[in-house]
């Protein structure tokens, strides 16, 4: 049984050696500060080494080299490596987004197999993307659809960009479970948009459309959102490091996503701003073009919710989205 938070006795919990492949990013800071200050003993492989008050070692994330060696009696691996997909969807940042995801599971696998002690437990990214466009009911890992060229509307199908993500989700995960570790367990961590009061934050995007008097809804508002607070999504991970009984895909989202139009409101109505104008999807488009990125984010409708967390009973601090907004805005303007 592997233990990472002390029980209330304050004993049984020895340090942990956990390894974060690309854990420099925006999930990968709040992850390794966390458990760094659990007294776990967290190595990062990044492409630029910098200094942190955890370990961070070079990787290219393409060949096997010295960074090898962290692995080697680990305990944990959570390998969040991938190139951002906020970009406009180029073929040059196409092959990017999907070689970094797939290119860097694959190696680790190869690496992986091949250590006398490996880490008994490798959490890797993946997405909530995964599932279809959906309006008409909650998608969990039992029931849910996974996406790929569904009708959006009676007379659109989901856009080509929305499908690109969806492939490389699912090849993602495929290129992750299809290599057996019999001696590693192994989850593919289907995350909704984690938000955190931090700048860069995808938080800070939604925030600063409400700040500038344009958070009304985005599209035609009835696209739900799914999503979890950075808090929810540590403990998550932890909580599913813990228990054994986790293997396959596990949802990692907030169990109440809600319409974008309520979605908008709540937060409106956390940082205090009475009215948003609402932005129409070829604004939203436009928008995204001239920000070069892609208006998927704000347009499809994810309706994803933590079918196996609950089941296993795990309780979420952040089970509702106005509380979380109020949250997340409070610590916005502690940190302003
Ligand atoms: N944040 C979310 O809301 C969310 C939701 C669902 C899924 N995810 C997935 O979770 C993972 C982590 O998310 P994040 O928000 O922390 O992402 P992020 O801030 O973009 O960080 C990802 C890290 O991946 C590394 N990376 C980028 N290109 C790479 C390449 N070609 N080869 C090897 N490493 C590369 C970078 O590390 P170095 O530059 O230091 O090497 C970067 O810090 C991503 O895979 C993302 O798709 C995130």
């Amino acid at each position: 049984m592997i233990k990472l938070t002390p029980g209330p006795s304050g004993v049984g919990v020895r340090p942990l050696r956990i390894v974060l492949p690309g854990g420099s990013g925006q999930v990968g800071q709040a992850l390794a500060r966390r458990l760094q200050q659990q007294g776990h003993h967290v190595t990062v492989l990044t492409r630029a080494p910098y200094t942190a008050p955890w370990l961070t070692v070079h990787w290219d994330g393409e060949t096997a080299g010295d960074w090898t060696e962290t692995l080697e009696g680990a305990d944990v691996c959570i390998n969040l490596a991938g190139r951002s997909v906020n970009c406009r969807y180029t073929a040059d940042n196409r092959a990017a987004i999907y070689d970094s995801r797939i290119g860097t599971t694959r190696l680790l696998n190869r690496v992986i197999a091949g250590l006398a002690a490996p880490p008994r437990v490798w959490l890797n990214a993946s997405t909530a993307t995964i599932y279809r466009h959906v309006l008409d009911r909650p998608m969990d890992e039992a029931t849910g659809e996974l996406g790929g060229y569904e009708a959006i509307s009676k007379r659109r199908h989901a856009p080509e960009t929305w499908n690109f993500s969806i492939q490389v989700a699912k090849d993602w995960e495929a290129a992750f479970f299809d290599a057996p570790t019999p001696r590693t367990r192994k989850v593919a961590l289907r995350s909704a948009i984690t938000l955190s009061p931090t700048p860069g934050n995808a938080f800070e995007v939604f925030l600063n459309l409400v700040r500038f008097s344009l958070g009304g809804a985005q599209g035609n508002g009835r696209q739900f959102v799914s999503w979890i607070h950075e808090a929810d999504f540590a403990r998550a991970v932890e909580f599913l490091i813990e228990h054994e009984e986790f293997e396959g895909p596990v949802n990692v989202a907030a169990p109440n996503p809600l319409p974008n139009r309520e979605f908008m409101e709540a937060l409106r109505e956390a940082w205090g701003m009475p009215n948003g104008i609402p932005i129409p999807w070829f604004a939203l488009e436009i928008g995204a073009f001239f920000l070069r990125t892609e208006s998927e984010l704000a347009l499809k409708s994810r309706r994803v919710v933590p079918g196996r967390l609950l089941e296993a009973g795990f309780e979420f601090e952040f089970p509702c989205w106005p509380e979380a907004a109020e949250d997340l805005v409070r610590q916005w303007r502690n940190r302003e």
